[in-house]
C-alpha cells in the first residue's frame, strides 16, 4: 500500500492508505481525529467539514491524493483551549443538541467569518444551509455565529 504525508492541524502525518482513500477515514480511522464526523459520505450532509488551504471542504468526498499540498485542520487544531471565538459562543449559547453535526457546522462557521466578518442572517442561510443538523438546532447555530463574529470583532 502507498504511503503518504499530509500536514494535519500543523503536524506532518504519514499513513498508508489505497490512494482512493477519503480524507475522512484517513483522519479517522488512521489518525485517530474523531472530532470529524461521518453523515451522509456523499457531500451532502456537511457533518464532515474540515478545512484545507483555509477554505471549508467536505472530508468524505477528497481522496487523499487532492489534500497532501497544503495544511488540513480538523476540529481538534481550532484552538489549544477550545477558546476560538466560534467554540466560546457555542459554548456561551449552548448550540449543540445532540452534538453529532456540531464539529461541521463549526467547522464551517470559521470558514464563513473568515470571508465575511460580520454575515447578515442571510448571508448566514446561504453559507450554512448545506451543513445539515436533524437535532434542528438552526436558530441557536446563527445566533451564535453573530455572538461569534462580535467577540472576534473586539
Ligand atoms: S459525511 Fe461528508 S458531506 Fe455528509
Ligand atoms: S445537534 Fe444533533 S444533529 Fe445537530
Amino acid at each position: 500500500m502507498p504511503s503518504y504525508t499530509l500536514t494535519v492541524n500543523a503536524e506532518k502525518r504519514t499513513v498508508s492508505v489505497d490512494s482512493d482513500t477519503p480524507l475522512l477515514w484517513v483522519l479517522r480511522d488512521h489518525l485517530g481525529l474523531t472530532g470529524t464526523k461521518y453523515g451522509c459520505g456523499r457531500g451532502i450532509c456537511g457533518n464532515c467539514t474540515v478545512h484545507y488551504q483555509g477554505n471549508a471542504i467536505r472530508s468524505c468526498v477528497l481522496p487523499i491524493t487532492s489534500v497532501l499540498e497544503g495544511n488540513i485542520v480538523t476540529i481538534e487544531g481550532l484552538s489549544e483551549n477550545e477558546n476560538h471565538p466560534v467554540q466560546q459562543a457555542w459554548m456561551e449559547l449552548d448550540v449543540p443538541q445532540c452534538g453529532y453535526c456540531q464539529s461541521g457546522q463549526i467547522m464551517a462557521t470559521v470558514d464563513l467569518l473568515s470571508k465575511i466578518k460580520n454575515p447578515t442572517d442571510a448571508d448566514i442561510n446561504t453559507a450554512m444551509q448545506g451543513v445539515l443538523c436533524r437535532c434542528g438546532t438552526y436558530s441557536r447555530i446563527r445566533k451564535a455565529i453573530h455572538r461569534a463574529a462580535s467577540i472576534q470583532d473586539k
